[in-house]
């Protein structure tokens, strides 16, 4: 596929694997997927698989993100974990509020930020997570919703910071649901979103920043999706978890 953004496809795996059960993941993935080039590779193995996954893919083209990080560096955060401890493991990515995250941890768009900030500062790339739920996207409320969000999430990170961080775009609905949101619902809302950067900063950066889809990606449906103009990569929940699924997802976008 020809696209003048590179894809970039990662695997949330949320909370699920064991480390026995990631290591086997990753040994499977590496003999199908290991020296894949034309599109970046992430997976998102849960915290406690981290230190072996990044042994394990040392010398393949995939790379590791993490699901998610305290916005402070150190100190007294009970059960926080901080970008440095990530940057330990060789981690590039992480995910920021995701809307498991949002809902039940109650995180905000003030918080997401202030964690992009923190991953800029550690060198790491934000997977900046937005999304409507049903009942917004009922009452024809989607556009607002990702203002808001992508305005404060953004809030004080500079162009070129904006460049590195990855967009995902997830509608709430979508996630989990086997619902996918339609090519022409997930091309409206990236372009909105494409817009939006555009606005906030300029053509450059909104031209140069990838937008993610995310809300059951599947073999099936990897191609068309990842096809649509602003569409740049695929942030894979539940098909992440089993290796073949996620590999035809990839060898199906390429
Ligand atoms: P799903 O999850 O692919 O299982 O819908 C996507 C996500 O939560 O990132």
């Amino acid at each position: 596929m020809n696209k003048t953004r590179k894809l970039i496809i990662a695997g949330n795996w949320k909370m699920n694997k064991t480390v026995a059960e990631a290591q086997d993941m990753v040994r499977r993935l590496k003999i199908d997927l290991g020296t894949i080039k034309d599109v970046d590779m992430v997976i998102c193995p849960p915290f406690t698989a981290l230190a072996e996954v990044s042994k394990a893919i040392i010398d393949t083209t995939i790379r590791l993100g993490a699901q998610n990080m305290s916005e402070n560096n150190f100190g007294a955060h009970t059960g926080e974990i901080a970008a440095g401890m990530l940057k330990e493991f060789s981690v590039r990515y992480v995910i920021l509020g995701h809307s498991e995250r949002r809902q039940f941890q109650k995180e905000t768009n003030e918080l997401i930020c202030k964690k992009a900030h923190a991953a800029h500062a550690a060198s790491l790339k934000p997977i900046i997570c937005v999304g409507e739920t049903l009942e917004e996207r009922e009452a024809g409320k989607t556009q607002k919703v990702i203002e808001t969000q992508v305005v404060g999430c953004l809030k004080n990170l500079n162009g070129g910071q904006v460049m590195e961080a990855i967009l995902a775009y997830e509608p709430v609905w979508a996630i989990g649901t086997g619902k996918t949101a339609t090519p022409d619902q997930a091309q409206d809302v990236h372009a909105y979103i494409r817009a939006l950067v555009a606005q906030l900063y300029d053509e450059t950066v909104a031209q140069h920043v990838r937008i993610q889809y995310g809300g059951s990606v599947k073999p099936g449906n990897a191609r068309e999706l990842m096809e649509l103009p602003d569409v740049d990569g695929a942030l894979v929940g539940g098909a992440s978890l089993d290796e073949r699924s996620f590999a035809d997802i990839i060898k199906n976008s390429i």
